[in-house]
């Protein structure tokens, strides 16, 4: 039940969908190399920026950007990440598909404290640090496409609306090998809808975290909250002059609430429209080739686009089909030249392990249903950061069952996993290979199979509609 959070008020004038040109953000270079491990700073921010054009709009950024700066990383050489906490609000760091040691995860009760005057009591007894803090990243992961984003227990839905979201892109030699296309060919893209107050200012339709209240949302927005304006790395509706050939864009639902299905239009006249090479958390054995791609809060699909199928002077809308009107449209590629293209994507990928059934030691069933108008539960239960919900083994693989009573994309923190069922039937066609983030349909239970390698310690998973993780559909499960 509840309202869909879409509340009208008057707004900046938006522009003309599909002529602010791409941006791409910078890729962040290391302060320091030392012992084989490289040292990067990050502050956070506010900053005012120009995304609808002639107003200015304040964001709290990682170093003032939004989306933050990309780090780029390879596969087991470890980096430190100091946080510098220049905002007046508690931050927590998470890196949305690392493997990361429990207290460097961004558990939404360790928190980074503004360097002085905050007097909060909203801090739940964890971790804290004041206005800095470390976060070390072994990153004992295959090559994937990760993002980082604000945690905060009650405010990670605002703190992320103002912008605390960026990429991590890890590497690793398998994926260097693959002639997929590189370098300026390969493009990630932030989805993300935004509302903005008539003087351009974001429109968080609830509580301001800077209140210290309890909660970063109020029971209005029991759906979460939905923008009308949609951003891909920042700039509404913006247009990406491209050659007439494959591009890999690296697609990242990064919406507090908004679920997608893109498609090209028009489509190419042969061939799928999009490729998909991998999924949140690595690449995928064999690619697959889709004509949409469906995203939930959270999920990334790493595909790749041939713009040589269209002739030169093409312009292609990428919309989404989920909705019409103005959150119908999110971007535009204009295929400007023909190009030389080495690239190609190859029958096989990398080495894909299915797990089976039969490896998982332990089924655990997990219902995500609403509380009462002022919340979501899991089992019956609102968050507390104190309780565990789970304890697997280190080492174990699990079978999960959710079942729930609405669109739920769940996220596990550290374990990746893989889908085994939907409604009793195969995987989707959305579900191949490693995953983080799932999204769960109202009514039909799901079945994943996860991992819990990496770390002992405690770790959380939830709903990745970021009003609901707010609102209390959060859990800890105990790696021991
Ligand atoms: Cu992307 Cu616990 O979050
Ligand atoms: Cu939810």
């Amino acid at each position: 039940g509840g309202s869909t959070g879409a509340v009208r008020r008057s707004r900046a004038r938006t522009p003309a969908p599909f002529r602010t040109p791409l941006p791409v953000p910078s890729v962040l270079k290391p302060s320091r190399t030392q012992g084989g491990v490289d040292y990067y700073d990050i502050v956070q921010k506010p900053a005012q920026v120009e995304i609808l054009p002639g107003t200015k709009t304040e964001i709290w950024g990682y170093n003032g950007q939004f989306p933050g700066p990309t780090l780029a990383t390879r596969s087991g050489r470890p980096i430190v990440v100091r946080h510098t906490n220049e905002l007046e609000v508690p931050v927590a760091v998470h890196l949305h598909g690392g493997r990361t040691p429990p207290e460097h995860d961004g558990f939404p009760t360790d928190l980074i404290l503004p360097g002085s005057g905050w007097e909060g009591h909203d801090t739940h007894g964890g971790d804290l640090s004041r206005g800095s803090r470390e976060y070390h990243y072994p990153l004992e992961q295959p090559a994937a496409t990760l993002w980082y984003h604000d945690h905060r227990m009650d405010f990670t839905g605002p703190q992320v609306y103002y912008g605390l979201a960026g990429f991590h892109l890890v590497h690793d030699e398998a994926e260097d090998n693959l002639p997929l296309p590189k370098g300026e060919r390969d493009i990630p893209l932030m989805i993300c809808d935004r509302s903005f107050t008539a003087d351009g200012a974001f429109d968080y339709p609830a509580v301001d975290p800077s209140l210290k209240g309890e909660h970063g949302v109020t029971e209005d927005f029991m759906e979460g909250v939905l923008g009308d304006v949609i951003l891909v790395n920042g700039a509404p509706w913006p247009v990406l002059e491209v050659d007439a050939a494959r591009y890999r864009f690296r697609l990242l639902n990064a919406s507090n609430a908004r679920r997608y299905r893109l498609a090209l239009d028009p489509g190419p006249q042969s061939g799928s429209a999009f490729v998909q090479v991998g999924s949140d958390v690595g690449l995928l054995g064999r690619p697959i080739g889709h004509d949409e791609i469906q995203m939930a809060p959270a999920e990334r699909f790493d595909v790749v686009v041939d713009f040589s199928k269209f002739p030169v002077g093409t312009r292609i809308d990428m919309v989404n089909k989920l909705d019409d009107g103005d959150t119908g449209k999110v971007m535009q590629f204009h295929v400007v030249r023909k190009a030389s293209d080495n690239s190609r994507v190859p029958t096989k990928l990398v080495d894909f392990e299915p797990l089976s059934r039969s490896s998982a030691t332990v089924t655990r069933k997990f219902d995500f249903n609403q509380r009462s108008d002022d919340g979501w539960d899991i089992n019956g239960k609102a968050y507390d950061p104190e309780r565990d919900d789970a304890v697997p083994e280190l080492g174990a693989t699990e079978i999960w069952r959710f079942d729930g009573d609405a669109h739920h994309p769940i996220h596990l923190h550290l374990a990746h996993f893989q889908v085994l069922s939907r409604n009793q039937n195969d995987p989707g066609p959305y579900d191949s290979g490693w995953k983080d983030t799932i999204d769960l349909e109202s009514g039909k239970e799901m079945e994943i199979i996860a991992r819990f390698t990496g770390y002992r310690g405690r770790y959380v998973f939830h709903c990745h509609n970021l009003e609901h993780e707010d609102m209390g559909m959060m859990a800890n499960f105990r790696v021991r």
